[in-house]
């Protein structure tokens, strides 16, 4: 059983106690610290803690805590996995994992030097979905990965530090490609080195500093280029899409809009429709059961699994760091509109990894480039030359 501290009280930290106390049954949050007494209250009797504080040491300290959950604005993300670390308490963090790589790193580095479990909680690399798509790549159904893309987009967060740059540690580059970029990453290969980014961000629509919409395309080192389109501006509630391209196939996944289940109502009645849904009325696009749609139960499952057997999760801090790095990149391209270099002080997948050969062997003479079968009941196929270069057909 976990014995669970939360730490905040606001959207997520909601979201996260139902899927805890949903799934397994056996696993509790039993403490809550929020900024606000009456918030902290407030969630202790919606969810049967036994305690709260509006101090965080306090409630990450206690001995009837096994593992504190970091649902706190991004700027206290660092300090909280410090006073886990300072406690030796494992600990689940929400994403991003720091405001930039360096925070991460440091973050990443004082749980391992502690030795508790530390996971990353990035629920996107956890849904239904993503989880069939990715054992349908890893199973080779799709050939080599040469594209991934990954797009989260909606009408602007729900609270007021998002929206303040410091807080916040950047608009929604840092909010939601930080999913995108773990999505591309988890379909290209984990242990593939991302190396370079080219970002366009601009800040079209809100008055605010950091951007409301970017698009970014991120190398891999095995020539797989990851893709990423992020927005706070999007009108129609969220999407949430991916796609994901192989040499043997292709995948689309939506996860959000339009997934099958479309309702008409006049207005009357009900209110709630979906996470960031923009209305009540006309044509609606509900969603069976967001908690486990989204991820969160497969998410918390595999990280108290993982906690219990001594292994790491799906989703590390090491993985929220790598992401951090990416995306530090691409806010450095979006200013001097050039590739800009993924810094990765600590790498630990593979090294040196060459794009792999176009060439697919025909005959002694030629290389394959194409099998047709066309309208006219011709079976064809189009070859290439392997000392000339010339392009030729041969029906078969
Ligand atoms: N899908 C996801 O994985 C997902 C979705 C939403 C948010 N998040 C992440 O969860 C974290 C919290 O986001 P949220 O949407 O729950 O925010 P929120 O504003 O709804 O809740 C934040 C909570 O943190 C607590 N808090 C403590 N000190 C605070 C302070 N100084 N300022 C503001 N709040 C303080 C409060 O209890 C507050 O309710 C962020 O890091 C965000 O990126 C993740």
């Amino acid at each position: 059983m976990q014995k669970i501290a939360m730490l905040g009280s606001g959207f997520i930290g909601r979201f996260y106690a139902e899927s805890i106390h949903g799934q397994r049954g056996r696993d509790r949050v039993v403490a809550i610290y929020a900024r606000r007494e009456e918030s902290a209250k407030k969630f202790a009797d919606d969810y049967g803690c036994d305690f709260w504080s509006i101090s965080m040491e306090e409630i990450i300290s206690s001995p009837s805590v096994n593992m504190v959950c970091i649902a706190l604005p991004n700027n206290l993300h660092e300090e909280a996995v410090m006073l886990c670390a300072k406690h030796k308490k494992a600990v689940v963090s929400t994403k991003p994992l720091g405001r930039n790589a360096e925070e991460a790193l440091r973050m990443m580095q004082a749980v391992e030097e502690a030795g508790i479990f530390a996971g990353y909680l990035e629920d996107l690399c956890y849904s239904p979905k993503f989880l069939k798509a990715l054992e349908s790549v890893k199973s080779g159904s799709l050939g080599r990965i040469i594209w991934a893309k990954s797009r989260e987009a909606h009408p602007g967060p729900h609270s007021e530090w998002f929206w303040d740059i410091e807080q916040a540690g950047g608009g929604c580059i840092l909010d939601l490609g930080c999913h995108c970029i773990e999505i591309s990453r988890n379909f290209i290969g984990k242990d593939i080195r991302p190396v370079e980014v080219m970002c366009w961000a601009d800040t079209q629509v809100k008055p605010i500093d950091a951007e409301d919409h970017a698009i970014a395309l991120v190398k891999y080192e095995n020539g797989a280029i990851g893709q990423f389109e992020v927005s706070w501006t999007f009108r129609g509630g969220m999407d949430l899409r991916d796609e994901v391209m192989g040499t043997e196939g292709t995948i689309w996944i939506n996860n959000f809009l339009r997934t099958g289940f479309e309702m008409y109502t006049s207005g009357r009645g009900g209110d709630y429709v979906a996470e960031k849904a923009e209305s009540k009325s006309g044509w609606l696009f509900p969603v069976g059961d967001e908690v486990n749609d989204l991820g969160y139960n497969h998410m918390f499952t595999d990280m108290f699994n993982a906690a219990e057997e001594g292994r790491d999760a799906a989703e590390t801090f090491y993985d929220g760091y790598v992401v951090n790095a990416v995306i530090d990149a691409a806010y450095r391209s979006s200013k001097t509109k050039l590739w800009e270099k993924v810094e990765l002080p600590v790498w630990r997948g593979q090294e040196g990894v060459t794009k792999p050969s176009n060439y697919v062997e025909h005959d002694e003479e030629h290389y394959l480039i194409k099998r047709e079968v066309t309208h006219d009941g011709r079976n064809k196929l189009i070859l290439k030359n392997k000392i000339t270069g010339k392009i030729s057909e041969q029906d078969v």
